[in-house]
């Protein structure tokens, strides 16, 4: 059984931002089953320079629809994703200067599949389906 399986909970109903947190799931359940087996250093490499493309490509297709739907929260849920993309990148900088980073990195997506897609992102879903996006 998948250490973070994925659920009904998590799903926001728009399908494009459900694969892409459907992926970040995995990657979090992949890095999860590393640091049980003991930290692969290169995994935890391509675990890390993923999420930085997932930053880049999944942040923008969120706030761009925020900016096409004149979503409210907008501001501060952009300072979460900047946040986070700092966090990853700083990990990543730990990472390649030798210092193991893994640990940190699982910290970090547990807290964001808990903390921002169960509730950050959820709260977006109102604000989209009355804007017809679904
Ligand atoms: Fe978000
Ligand atoms: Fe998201």
């Amino acid at each position: 059984m998948a250490f973070w399986p994925w659920s009904k909970e998590l799903e926001v109903g728009i399908e494009e931002i459900d694969q892409q947190h459907r992926w970040l799931v995995e990657q979090t359940n992949q890095l999860h089953d590393v640091m049980q087996v003991g930290a692969d250093e290169e995994t935890i490499g391509e675990v890390l320079d993923a999420l930085v493309d997932y930053t880049m490509n999944h942040f923008i297709l969120e706030e761009d629809l925020f900016n096409r739907l004149g979503y409210p929260e907008t501001e501060a849920h952009k300072a979460e994703h900047d946040a986070f993309t700092a966090k990853v990148m700083s990990l990543l900088e730990r990472h390649e200067s030798g210092e193991p980073a893994g640990a940190q990195a699982l910290d970090l997506l547990k807290d964001w599949l808990s903390h921002h897609i169960l509730k950050v992102d959820k709260a977006y879903v109102e604000h989209f389906k009355a804007h017809g996006i679904n």
